[in-house]
């Protein structure tokens, strides 16, 4: 079987929740590999769920929200627009390709949208193929060890070469 992405979605539940659940009855369908969590507001969606999905093995991250001025707790969709855009920077620091995180505001009777967008993020994260971002974690901690290792080498012998100096 050919790669399938897994994406974590946090949807807002007044309206992209409420999309979903209308792309179903509607009979929409979308692509599978899309798990999704109910959050009360995209405003909910603390940072740390992001980066916790990706750590936890997501391929993908969708947030979906209100649309500016109809979000029910007044300015949760603004906050989530601010976070996403600051936390976006800081995954693409990481090597995490853009494709792979993304906010779209979809109202409740959007269903036609939450097939749209999931069809197209899976579309945009098969060519990237697996993030394995746990993986890559034990990379980066071999890449930390070995450094620090060349590090203390490097200081043992320039003591050595001091010792020698001053002997
Ligand atoms: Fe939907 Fe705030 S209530 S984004």
């Amino acid at each position: 079987m050919s790669y399938q992405p897994k994406i974590i979605a946090f949807f807002c539940n007044w309206c992209t929740y409420t999309a979903a659940d209308l792309a179903g009855v509607s009979r929409l369908k979308y692509a599978p590999n899309v798990r999704v969590i109910r959050v009360m507001c995209s405003g909910r969606v603390d940072p740390q769920f992001v980066l916790d999905a990706f750590a936890k093995g997501a391929d993908g991250v969708l947030i979906g929200g209100c649309h500016p001025g109809d979000c029910h707790y007044v300015e949760g969709n603004y906050k989530a627009l601010r976070r996403y855009q600051s936390l976006k920077r800081m995954l693409n620091d990481m090597g995490i390709e853009d494709a792979r995180f993304r906010l779209e505001w979809i109202s409740a009777s959007e269903g036609e949208k939450v097939k749209t967008v999931v069809n197209d993020m899976v579309q945009q994260l098969i060519p990237l193929g697996a993030l394995n971002l746990p993986q890559r974690f034990l990379d980066w901690d071999k890449e930390m060890n070995l450094l620090e290792e060349e590090i203390h080498t490097k200081e043992k012998e320039q003591q050595t070469k001091e010792e020698l100096v001053y002997a």
